[in-house]
């Protein structure tokens, strides 16, 4: 979407995966103030966003959204205010549809009225308080089995102009899968309705669920569903492809997996929108989340899409262009048993006559490479490059199995 914002993957924190139904005006400004004094704020992250459950279930007597005064006590602005005194930006979530995700589940009551408070037919009305209060970013989640492609198209665009009409760049993050029942949302191309939209369903902190796309997916499930050259085409500067937010320090991934969780994000281009408990993250946490060259590869300007170019029994190769002429590449071993995992620059679509300066990302080492790439990775662990031409500038040639495009 051309609105000035998103121009590299937004990176923030968000509520919901640490905190679900739970976010309050204490935990959001702690928040950011960890973020501030981690580093991550250094490092690149910025939007702290409220997700589900910051509302009270009555609009006003005009009909206008109001803060939970319980959960937020000082409203909305005031913590945007915090936030941005910070030198963050703030987000917050809302619905197309007549009710919100946690009143859909239960979790929150519905109004006093029995109505829900979706932004279904206050869509400018909302946009405007949210721009008044200041916010930064939206979060737009579908959350319903409600309507077909053309409707959500409609629905979503609305919003999207609701939120231009009000002036301020907001960054607008779609999800059009949650409960829906067709998942033509996840493969379609929005670039021209939103910043980032959502690829698959809810992510969750485990390595493998045994969910393909429904809720609750595991890292694996993920990756198998978006390395596609369908969905790397759509990723560029103004809109990505969002396959969820992190998982990092929450539990239930091994080392090797945080890493490869991240790195593979990174690969992506995908939004890096931390979901951790920042009161008690770790030290290994913060680092890993403050990677500054898996971020570089993230945040490269050029905005290209990650993509599997070899899968060899789940001994998998990434690959992405960088905007220098560099390429990134991730080697995975998705297989249960420890493996070495290689490729050549042949199958890189690099040309045999330059040369390459090599950067292993995780421990920092330098060299070189000629012609093969290989690592040994326990099971679910990577290894993560960036490959730079050092020779004479060279046509880079298609690799040998035709599935990566480097135009
Ligand atoms: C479904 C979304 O996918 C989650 O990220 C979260 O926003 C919840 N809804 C909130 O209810």
């Amino acid at each position: 979407l051309a609105n000035t914002v998103a121009l590299t993957p937004p990176m923030g924190w968000n509520t919901w995966n640490s905190f679900g139904c739970n976010p309050s005006e204490a935990l959001i400004e702690s928040s950011a103030d960890r973020i501030v004094s981690s580093g991550m704020k250094a490092a690149g992250y910025q939007y702290v966003t409220v997700d589900d459950c910051w509302m009270s279930p009555d609009r006003d007597a005009n009909g206008n959204l109001q803060a939970d005064p319980a959960k937020f006590p000082h409203g909305m602005k005031a913590v945007a205010d915090y936030v941005h005194t910070l030198g963050l930006k703030f987000g917050i979530y809302e619905v197309p549809t007549d009710r919100t995700c946690a009143q859909r589940n239960n979790v929150l009551p519905l109004g006093k009225n029995g109505l829900g408070t979706g932004s279904l037919g206050h869509e400018q009305q909302d946009a405007t308080t949210f721009a008044a209060w200041g916010v930064d970013l939206l979060k737009y989640d579908w959350c319903s089995a409600d309507g077909d492609l053309a409707y959500q198209q409609q629905q979503f665009s609305l919003m999207r102009d609701a939120l231009a009409a009000t002036g301020r760049p907001i960054v607008y993050s779609i999800n059009p899968n949650s409960f829906h029942a067709d998942k033509t949302g996840a493969t379609f191309d929005w670039s021209g309705i939103a910043n980032m939209w959502r690829t698959t369903e809810d992510i969750t902190t485990s390595w493998n669920t045994g969910h393909t796309n429904s809720y609750a997916m595991g890292i694996s499930n993920i990756l198998n569903i978006n390395g596609t050259a369908t969905i790397a085409d759509q990723s560029g500067p103004g809109h990505w492809n969002d396959p969820d937010m992190l998982e990092v320090g929450n539990g239930g991934l091994s080392a090797d997996e945080q890493r490869s969780h991240l790195a593979m994000w990174a690969l992506m281009s995908a939004p890096l929108m931390a979901g951790n408990k920042l009161a008690s993250a770790t030290p290994a946490d913060f680092a890993l989340l403050s990677n500054p060259d898996v971020i570089a590869v993230d945040q490269d300007p050029q905005g290209a899409g990650g993509r599997l170019i070899n899968d060899t029994n789940g001994l998998q190769t990434w690959s992405k262009r960088l905007g220098d002429g560099s390429l990134a590449v991730v080697l995975l071993n998705q297989s249960s048993a420890t493996a070495t995992v290689s490729t050549t620059t042949g199958r890189l679509g690099l040309p045999s006559t330059a040369s390459y300066a090599l950067k292993d990302l995780w421990t920092g080492q330098s060299g070189t490479i000629t012609t093969d790439l290989s690592a040994s990775l326990a099971p679910h662990a990577s290894a993560m490059y960036r490959i730079t031409p050092t020779g004479p500038a060279a046509t880079p040639a298609p690799p040998a199995d035709g599935t990566y495009e480097l135009a």
